[in-house]
């Protein structure tokens, strides 16, 4: 699957922009999104900035909250059917990728 994820570094970028990811992910590995994106930081690209570090992961804190194809959810709760996603931050403002102020 290709995970198509925004990218936005205050530092670097006036504007933010997607950056694509090939995994190899199917429905039955049962991976949620948060998986996905920790998958990526450790395997792929070291730079990506979510909320994982002292999160809940189990769907109380909210901080994971992301969009996934235009559809806000929790990345610690929903699962990925192995389909291509788009994943962008929820809410304003962006702090960095899919981090924001809250
Ligand atoms: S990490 Fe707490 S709700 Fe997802």
């Amino acid at each position: 699957m290709i995970a198509k994820i925004y990218r936005f570094d205050p530092g670097k970028d006036s504007q933010g922009h997607y950056d694509s990811y090939e995994v190899d992910i199917t429905a039955e590995d049962r991976m949620t999104v948060m998986d996905l994106l920790q998958y990526i930081f450790d395997n792929l690209d070291g730079s990506l900035g979510f909320f994982s570090h002292s999160a809940c992961q189990h769907g109380i804190c909210g901080r994971c909250g992301v969009k996934v194809n235009g559809k806000a959810c929790l990345a610690c709760e929903k699962v990925l059917t192995g389909e291509d996603v788009v994943i962008d931050p929820l809410g304003q403002p962006v702090v960095r990728d899919l981090v924001v102020r809250r």
